[in-house]
This record gives structure tokens, sequence and C-alpha cells, in this order.
């Protein structure tokens, strides 16, 4: 369930119709905090509820760790507000008011309050702050007993323009946390098509699916789907076309998006062991519910850009149809493989794409997103994902897009030694190591993916870490985290 997100004035007015009234306190020192808020609020505030702010704060000790709330019950004539949050943003880096604002959601979580917040002055920080705000809020489940509410959050900041933008992507993060969360007895190849369909719906996305007999071309994605016989395999093909099109202006940029959309991942006849690590892997399509996600803020957001995703969605199932380690199957594009490990299905679900998007769609930018390898999450942890790439200054920006956006990319290296590992005897090459011994299971990946790239601008994102949190803390609920949205977002945006 995702909250709701509005400007509002920056006026002692605005904030004293809410339940609740957010400010910040910032450490600008040693053990010196100081208030901040926009405009003359913290004197309005103190005068209006006869009030001093900073002795409030220092009755409480505080530490000024970020995310550390007081809470100061309050009451005035002609005032909605009882309570109001003094919340830490630390040294006041834009990291810290994300963690600051999630914090601020959680304790209204579940709720029908109202908060009027005023914790960040500059522009990026309101924006982070914003969406950070409705992420801490989200929660999905399927109980029978329904959360009380929902917060509303009104954001202090005279820009409605910022607002909406922050509104637009919050509501593709919880598009995309929701996919992640549904559990997958309910969605499978099929419902992930419905659900594409469904968000295009009266907008200008163009959707187009491809199942059963017209998927012969596309040998991963049938080898790894077709364990599922029934609804099996889709790929799923979304675009989106600026509906402003400027004809003097130079054609525009076509970027390709190729998400992993397993839609749950056993194995298949390399099961996966231990068995508790099968939990998880509802989340294996969080790939593909970010470029679906993406695309439907894209489509609010109108940049002058042309965006393709290609969502490869299947399950990997364990049956009688299910491929075999040492099974050879053909890629689209031709290129023959050699099946070791079955348990490595997302890879040959995105070759097929990669090569789709390389003889098909002349993309300019070529991005895949996946969760790749446990490596990848062994390496980084969960708030990184690990990044791939030859180009240079696509890795800078794609850098600079993760810390700008919230959602974090480190850059791994594409280790030309270890490419001998993917040699077959009997096919063009295998898919997961066979010799070498080079362990670097993600760089491994990443170089498999490569040879379907053709000669583009490639980038691969490996979000195995990033894109599942298994604990509810700070902006991520436990289960899908919608990373991605916000990193793709930020980057088309400033194309
Ligand atoms: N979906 C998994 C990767 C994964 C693991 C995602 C943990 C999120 C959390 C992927 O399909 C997989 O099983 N990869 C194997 C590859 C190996 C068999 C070469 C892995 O990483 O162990
Ligand atoms: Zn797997
Ligand atoms: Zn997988």
């Amino acid at each position: 369930m995702s909250s709701t997100l509005a400007s509002a004035p920056v006026k002692i007015s605005a904030a004293t119709s809410a339940d609740v009234i957010a400010l910040a306190y910032a450490n600008d020192g040693q053990d010196a905090f100081v208030l901040k808020s926009p405009g003359n609020l913290i004197k309005d505030i103190e005068k209006h509820f006869e009030i001093n702010l900073l002795d409030e704060l220092s009755f409480f000790s505080p530490k000024g760790k970020v995310g550390e709330i007081f809470e100061i019950p309050v009451s005035a004539k002609n005032s909605q507000t009882d309570r109001i949050y003094l919340t830490a943003i630390g040294d006041g880096a834009t990291s810290s008011h994300r963690l600051a604002a999630a914090a601020v959601a959680r304790k209204v979580r579940g709720k029908a309050v109202s908060v009027y917040t005023a914790c960040a002055i500059n522009k990026d920080d309101i924006k982070a702050h914003a969406i950070s705000l409705t992420m801490g809020a989200y929660q999905w489940s399927l109980k029978s007993e329904r959360p009380a509410g929902i917060p509303e959050f009104l954001v202090a900041c005279d820009d409605k323009e910022l607002i909406d933008a922050a509104q637009i992507v919050s509501k593709a993060i919880a598009r995309a946390r929701d996919l992640v969360h549904t559990p997958s007895n309910i969605k499978n190849p099929e419902w992930m098509a419905s659900k594409a369909q469904e968000f295009a719906k009266s907008t200008g996305l163009k959707v187009k699916v491809l199942a059963g007999k017209e998927l012969k071309e596309f040998g991963g994605l049938s080898a790894v789907g077709n364990s599922s016989p029934k609804p099996g395999p889709r790929f799923i093909e979304v675009t989106y076309t600026p509906k402003k099109m400027n004809k003097s202006a130079p054609a525009l940029a076509h970027v390709v998006l190729v998400g992993k959309g397993i839609t749950f991942d056993t194995g298949g006849v390399s099961l996966k062991r231990p068995y508790d690590l099968m939990i998880g892997m509802k989340s294996d399509m969080a790939g593909a519910a970010a470029v679906l996600a993406t695309l439907t803020a894209l489509e609010e957001l109108q940049p002058l850009v042309r965006v393709t995703a290609l969502m490869m969605c299947a399950e990997n199932a364990i049956s009688a149809s299910a491929q075999r380690p040492s099974d050879v199957i053909q890629q689209y594009g031709g290129t023959t493989v050699e099946v070791i490990d079955t348990d490595a299905e997302g890879r040959l679900v995105l070759a097929d794409g990669l090569a789709y998007a390389d003889i098909n769609l002349d993309p300019d930018y070529l991005v895949d997103i996946a969760t790749l390898t446990g490596s990848a999450t062994l390496s980084l942890g969960r708030q990184f994902a690990a990044m791939y790439t030859r180009d240079d200054a696509l890795a800078d920006v794609f850098i600079k897009a993760g810390t700008d956006s919230g959602d974090r990319v480190w850059r791994m290296p594409l280790v030309d030694d270890y490419k001998d590992a993917l040699q077959s005897e009997i096919a063009d090459l295998t898919h997961t190591a066979v010799k070498g011994g080079y362990s670097a299971g993600s760089v491994m990946a990443a170089l498999f993916l490569e040879r379907f790239s053709g000669n583009r601008r490639w980038l691969h994102l490996d979000i195995a870490g990033s894109g599942r949190s298994e604990v509810d803390a700070g902006e991520n609920p436990k289960g899908g985290t919608g990373f991605g949205v916000r990193l793709l977002t930020q980057w088309i945006m400033t194309l």
C-alpha cells in the first residue's frame, strides 16, 4: 500500500492543518544541534505553540543519530496538530535526509494521519526526502485485517512540480514492489504480461507479448520457461515514445532496458540448496518489475527519449519438461550455449533479450537489470548494485545517477582473463564457468551476457542483493525494494 504525497505551502497555516509536523535538526559541529526548516517556520511554530524547540530538544539529550526522532505533544487553538516530531538529519547529507524521512514514515506507517514535513531546504534534499517518505511508509500484505489507514505527507515546498515528480517516482517504486511481493502461486509470466497491459491501459505505452510458438527463436527463455508448462514463458515488450515528438530536433536516443523476470526460481534440476534459499526466489523477477515500473514513471514525466523495456518472464520450475545440465540450447540470434547448471537460468533469458535488442531495436544504450548472482550480494551486500560496463563515460553517469537517486551502484571489472572459463567443447560457450577456478560468479555472469550485447553501449546491473531486503528497516520493507526505478528514471531524465 503506498501513501500519498503532495506539496504544501511553506506557511504556518499549512503546517498547523496537519496532525503531525515533522521538523529537522542537524548536528552542525560538536554537539551543537541546529533546527533546520525552510522559511520562518521554526519561529512561527514556536510562537504558535508557545514553545522553545531547542529547549525541548536539549531536554531529550539528543545523540543526533540520523533518524532519531523526538515526539513533542502540542496543542493550540485553531490547530489540528497534536504532535511535533524533531528528526535528526545528522550532517545533512542527502543520504541522511533519505534515512530520516524513512524514519518519520515508519512512525506513521499504517495510520490515517496527515504529516506536514519541513525537513529539507534545498531541492535535491526535498525530492529525496519526499520519495523516501513514501518508501518508508510502504506496506504490502494479504492479511485479512487491513491497516488502519495510510499516511498523507504534505511536503513543505512551494515548487509543486518537484513534488509531483517525486510522487510519480514514488508510485512507480510502489508498483515494482507490489509485483515483487506478490507470491508466485499468483504471479506467473502470463500474470506479468497482464500487469504490463493493465499499467499501459489508457496511457501512451504500447505492449507486445509473445508466447508459445512465437518464442521459437528464444532458446533461452523457452529452455527455462518450458519447465513450467502452464502458462509457459512470456516475452513482454513495452514501448515508451514521448507524446511531443519534436520533428526538427535530432533523432531521439533509444534506450533498451532488459529485465530478468523469473517468477520463481527453484534452480530447476540443479535444485537450489540449502532449500531455505528458495524462499526469497519470488523476488527473482525484480529486474523485470523495475523496468516496467520505470516506463510507467517515464510515461508521466515525458522525457524526450525513446525507451523500450523487454521483460524476460519465465518460471524456473522443476518438472519432467525441465532442461538438464549438459543440454545445448540456441539463444536468440543463433549462438549455442552448453547448459551447466540450470540454476544459472537468469543469464539464459537475458541473453535472448540482449540479442533481440541488438538485432532488432538498434539501441543507443542497452541496459540489463537482474537478480543474477548470489556472488553480487556476497561482495557488495544489499545497499549497492554491482554494475558492469566497458564504457567509462556511461559508468560515471550511472554512478552519479545512483548517488543522486539513492539507488547506488558500484562498478565491477569485466576481467578478460576469466573468459576462457566459458569455453565449451561442444557449443559456442558455456553459461557458467567449467574450468579456471576463478570464482567471481557475478563477473562470470557479466562476461557471459556481454557476448550477446553486440557492439552496443551496454551496461549490466546485478541487483541480487539490492532488489530484495531480508529485514524491514530504513527505506525498505522485508521483500521487494523496487531497486532500479529511482536509478533508471534519474538516468533517463538526464539523458
Ligand atoms: N536467482 C539466483 C540469484 C540470486 C541468489 C538472487 C540469491 C537473489 C538472491 C540465480 O538464478 C542463481 O541461482 N544464480 C546462481 C548461479 C550459479 C549456479 C552459477 C548463484 O548465484 O548461485
Ligand atoms: Zn537460479
Ligand atoms: Zn534466478
